[in-house]
């Protein structure tokens, strides 16, 4: 490669960039403030995680990039660069045709996905509709696809109904259906999550063979830390609402800089070393995310909070090449601790 052509290479902007996204649900409660100044990237080709406890807005966030919000929800700020354009304000129609094309999505419950009255031959041509080519041709990629993600005996299956195959199969047709269109970027939210743990690990191989095979971007929401560790380059760090701590794999999970991030990795079963009867858990709820907040959102729960933590909202700190975090312990001018 040309000097020229590195340079080119390493300066091209992600594929997806959001920024400072804020977005609010209206309840009867009052808005529930699920995502704040959420910035986050998506390099081309690479596999980003998104990891948190449950109510942390990780599917909020995946639902956004992929516009299939409900009703009440409300984006307050904020953009998301899809291949240079602002999702939040290209025109619907555009919008959704970018669906199942240059975007395309894998759902926890296969079942979602999938439309239980219609065979899989049927769904899996219909989602080829941007693509070139005859029917024939179509149903033979198909085929191909089933092939690919495992599926055994693909061109007798393909007249099957979605019930007619087990969980595991039903999720490997999603995945199949999700890159037949080769997307620019696959958001697979908690895929596993509903198998057990050998067909997650398959699962998660074919995912990252088809990645690197396809070259395209995903995005990978998990609150299974090994799975995200196995599978993705970069992972952000979830916290009501907030990302917290963000950077690549390797740095994150061997150099934790935010207590939240420290917490979750230590309750991980796959990195408890001593034989134990339950499960550590991080102590404390999630805070209520209804109305504004002050300060640190992790205060309540952190065990190194102090004065500045409740005064003030931290920024994020850079430690490292390609890390950061939003913690006062980061910052120099540490005051009195609580
Ligand atoms: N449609 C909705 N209306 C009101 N609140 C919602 C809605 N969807 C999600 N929430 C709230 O937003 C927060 C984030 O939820 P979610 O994105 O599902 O978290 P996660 O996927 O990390 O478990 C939670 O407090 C949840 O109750
Ligand atoms: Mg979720």
């Amino acid at each position: 490669m040309r000097r020229d052509d590195l340079i080119q290479h390493t300066s091209a902007p992600p594929l997806l960039e959001i920024r400072d996204l804020s977005l609010d649900f209206g309840t009867p409660r009052g808005r529930v403030r699920a995502l704040r100044n959420v910035s986050l990237d998506v390099p081309a080709a690479q596999v980003v995680g998104i990891v948190g406890e449950s109510g942390s807005g990780k599917s909020t966030l995946a639902y956004t990039v992929m516009g299939l919000l409900s009703e009440n929800a409300d984006v307050t700020s904020g953009s998301i660069l899809f291949e240079g354009k602002d999702l939040l304000k290209i025109p619907a129609r555009a919008r959704r045709s970018l669906l199942g094309d240059r975007l395309s999505m894998v759902f926890q419950d296969p079942m979602t996905a999938l439309n239980p009255v219609r065979t899989i031959e049927n769904q899996m041509i219909d989602i080829q509709h941007h693509g070139q080519g005859s029917r024939s041709e179509k149903r033979a990629r198909a085929v191909d696809m089933l092939h690919r993600v495992g599926i055994p005996d693909p061109k007798n299956r393909l007249g099957a109904y979605p019930h007619q195959f087990s969980g595991g199969m039903r999720q490997r047709v999603c995945i199949a259906m999700a890159l037949l269109v080769k997307p620019a970027l696959l958001v697979a939210d908690e895929p596993t999550t509903a198998l057990d743990a050998t067909l997650e690990v398959q699962i998660i191989h074919l995912l990252k063979d088809l990645q690197t095979e396809i070259g395209c971007s995903i995005l990978f929401v998990s609150h299974h830390l090994g799975a995200v560790a196995e599978l993705c380059d970069r992972v952000a760090v979830m916290y009501a609402g907030e990302v917290v701590e963000q950077g690549a794999v390797r740095d994150i999970f061997h150099n934790p800089a935010h207590p939240y991030t420290r917490a979750l990795l230590e309750c991980d079963p796959g990195r408890i070393k001593k034989s134990t009867r339950t499960l550590p858990t991080i102590p404390g709820e999630v805070p209520s995310l209804l109305g504004s907040t002050k300060g640190c959102i992790f205060r309540t729960r952190c065990p190194q909070a102090f004065n500045r933590c409740v005064q003030e909202d931290p920024v994020e700190y850079r430690i490292g090449v390609d890390q950061v975090a939003r913690c006062h312990l980061l910052g120099d001018e540490r005051l009195v601790p609580a």
